[in-house]
């Protein structure tokens, strides 16, 4: 499936990505089978693009490929019109199991990014002060990432990949630890971003609640080896608060989005 862009070079294109694992057994485990899509560079305005799909469908796989942490069996992956062939600054990724480093505070996890790059130090204070107050960090600063729980540190892995502001944005699942009160301003503070720094983020849940809340753009996913099924284009929703998850519109969203994860798919060629 893929879709033609309105002119420009697009943000992301991933063409025929196929990813099979070989086990230590030798055994191959194909994960992604023929993935293809399209997200267009939409200059000025951010855009969420959730990847939904069941457990094991390799969502994770999909985002790893784009990050250029695994080089793909078979197609391409293209950011803004050039091969991805490793890591680069323009991609930052939050992953799914928590990852930052022990034996840095959390203000120098979340300032590391801007010490690569040379800022000095009280630009990088300052700079990290703003993330930390945003994921509710504050207090903790001079804490070690023991001394935190599962959410608090994902949310340490959350601050330092976007203190970088990284143009395309890769999360994994990096609500999942969090109870729903943190999860709901987490989003928020998701999409208040994404509006003010004009960056694609591609974010990966099996929520569909969550992906209602956060997309412009849904995709569908197959179970393992897994390929895009449906492109669902969110209703625009003027406000985005705890209320709308009640409306009609919200609901009626959420159930088309169950409808198709859980339809009988059609026989793979
Ligand atoms: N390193 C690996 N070696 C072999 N198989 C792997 C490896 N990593 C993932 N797989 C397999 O590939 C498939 C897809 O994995 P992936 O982690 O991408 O799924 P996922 O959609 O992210 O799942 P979840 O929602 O549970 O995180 C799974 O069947 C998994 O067992
Ligand atoms: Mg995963």
């Amino acid at each position: 499936m893929s879709e033609p862009t309105a002119g420009g070079i697009p943000k992301l294109r991933v063409s025929g990505l196929h990813v099979t694992y070989r086990s230590r057994e030798g055994q191959d485990v194909e994960a992604v089978r023929g993935v293809d899509f399209t997200i267009a560079n939409k200059p000025d305005v951010g855009e969420i693009v959730v990847f939904l799909g069941p457990s094991g469908c390799g969502k994770s796989t999909i985002l790893k490929a784009v990050a250029g942490l695994l080089p793909p069996t078979r197609g391409e992956v293209l950011v803004d019109g050039e091969p991805v062939t490793g890591v680069g600054r323009d991609r930052g990724m939050v992953f799914q199991a928590y990852t930052s480093f022990a034996w840095l505070t959390v203000r120098k996890n979340v300032e590391y990014g801007l010490r690569l790059q040379g800022i000095p130090k009280p630009q990088r204070r300052e700079e990290a002060e703003k993330y930390l107050e945003a994921v509710g960090l504050k207090d903790f600063a001079d804490k070690y990432p023991k001394a935190l729980s599962g959410g608090m540190k994902q949310r340490v892995a959350i601050a330092r990949t976007l203190i970088n502001k990284p143009k395309l944005l890769l999360m994994d699942e990096p609500f999942g630890a969090l109870d729903p009160q943190t999860r709901w301003g987490m989003q928020g503070l998701l999409i208040d971003i994404t509006r003010r720094e004009d960056n694609t983020i591609l974010f990966v849940t099996h929520d569909v609640s969550e992906a209602v809340y956060l997309a412009d753009t849904v995709f569908v996913l197959a179970p393992r080896p897994t390929r895009v099924l449906h492109r669902v284009e969110v209703p625009h929703f003027e406000r985005r608060d705890l209320a709308l998850k009640s409306t009609d519109p919200f609901r009626d969203c959420e159930k088309q989005l169950l409808d198709l994860l859980y339809a009988k798919l059609p026989p793979q060629g």
